[in-house]
């Protein structure tokens, strides 16, 4: 049995690339894998400096999980600042991590572009994430196309530390499916909750066809052929439809006569009723929100007992375990 882990932050509200890319994935996972899902906000922390914001979200994250069917009691679902373990190793971890590895992360070089202030942590993010993964000993991590050089970064810290001391944590691997390596956002660039160009997961009636109307797509008129394979609409609408509705949309793009509106007003269709099974059960969630607050410092307990397992490890190897 594979265990599997990965995170999500909550620097803002969970759109249909994270649900694709990683949620519904994690989900599925629940039942034939030791499962290890959490709420990066360490991670937010880099990016979002609001406190109200950043625990709004973070419950917010939670409740869209516990919506979407993750069961707590078949998992470990927690908040990573409610196992602390996580600092410490990231500390241990950064002293094993040379800078030139850091100073080739593409995210770090793509947040710095977008204008993101360069703090430390924001540099050392990788470390953090990898004190993530190495601290639950886990296989196997699903992610999105963008997160592949952070594990790769793990994979590096890990080798070098047990070089150093002797077999200690498990190298672990991406699962990036292909097909939905990357989900765009509305406007054909990756859907993410930095470009303002996202389809949130529990979006509002009226924004949600609000969205969907400006998907962009190209000028091609109406009666004339259209390419699917270059066409965001299509790439949405692909996430929804099964193979055959989608196999008819293909033929009726390349014959011709096909107007984008038709095919927007569908993929609302698809959305509405994709999510709406989970709906109900995420405005009970609204209600009460100290239940899902306890369920979160409940996973964070279960969690800790584990974390505690590795990092007695870690500390008797490197000789932080003195006596
Ligand atoms: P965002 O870019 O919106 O801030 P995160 O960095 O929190 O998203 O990503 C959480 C998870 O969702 C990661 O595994 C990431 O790779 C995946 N993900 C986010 N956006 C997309 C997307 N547009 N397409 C595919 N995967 C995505
Ligand atoms: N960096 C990841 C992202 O932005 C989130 C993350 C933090 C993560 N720690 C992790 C993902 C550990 C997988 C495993 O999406």
């Amino acid at each position: 049995m594979a265990r599997i882990l990965s995170g999500i932050q909550p620097s803002g509200t969970l759109h249909i690339g994270n649900y694709f890319a990683m949620m519904k994935k994690m989900i599925e996972f629940q039942d034939k894998h030791e499962l290890f899902c959490f709420i990066v906000n360490y991670h937010a922390m880099t990016s979002l400096h609001d406190p109200k914001e950043l625990a709004e979200n973070t419950l917010a994250a939670a409740m869209d999980f516990l919506a979407l069917g993750l069961d707590p009691d078949r998992c470990h679902f927690w908040t990573q600042s409610d196992v602390p373990e996580v600092t410490e190793l990231t500390w241990i971890l950064g002293c094993h991590t040379s800078l030139g590895l850091l100073e080739r992360s593409h995210s770090y070089k793509d947040k710095l572009a977008r204008g993101l202030t360069a703090s430390c942590g924001l540099f050392t993010y990788p470390v953090l994430m990898a004190a993530d993964i190495l601290l639950y000993q886990a296989n196997i991590i699903p992610v999105g196309k963008d997160q592949k050089q952070h594990i790769e970064i793990t994979r590096d810290i890990a080798e070098r530390f047990n070089l150093v001391y002797g077999e200690t944590f498990v190298l672990p691997e991406p699962l990036i499916s292909d097909d939905i390596a990357v989900v765009p956002g509305i406007d054909g660039q990756k859907m993410s909750k930095s470009y303002g160009n996202t389809i949130n997961i529990f979006e509002e009636e009226g924004t949600l066809k609000k969205k969907v109307m400006k998907i962009k797509t190209d000028s091609t008129p109406v009666e004339d052929p259209k390419d699917p394979d270059t066409c965001t609409l299509f790439a949405l609408y692909r996430l929804f439809a099964d193979e055959n509705t989608l196999a008819g949309l293909r033929e009726r793009y390349v014959k011709g006569g096909l107007g984008y509106g038709v095919v927007k007003k569908e993929l609302l269709g698809l959305i509405r009723d994709y999510f709406a099974p989970f709906r109900e059960r995420r405005a009970a969630l609204e209600k009460d929100r100290g239940a899902v607050a306890e369920i979160l410092k409940k996973g964070a307990e279960k969690t800790r007992a584990v974390a505690a397992v590795t990092l007695d490890l870690v500390r008797e190897r490197t000789g932080l375990r003195y006596f």
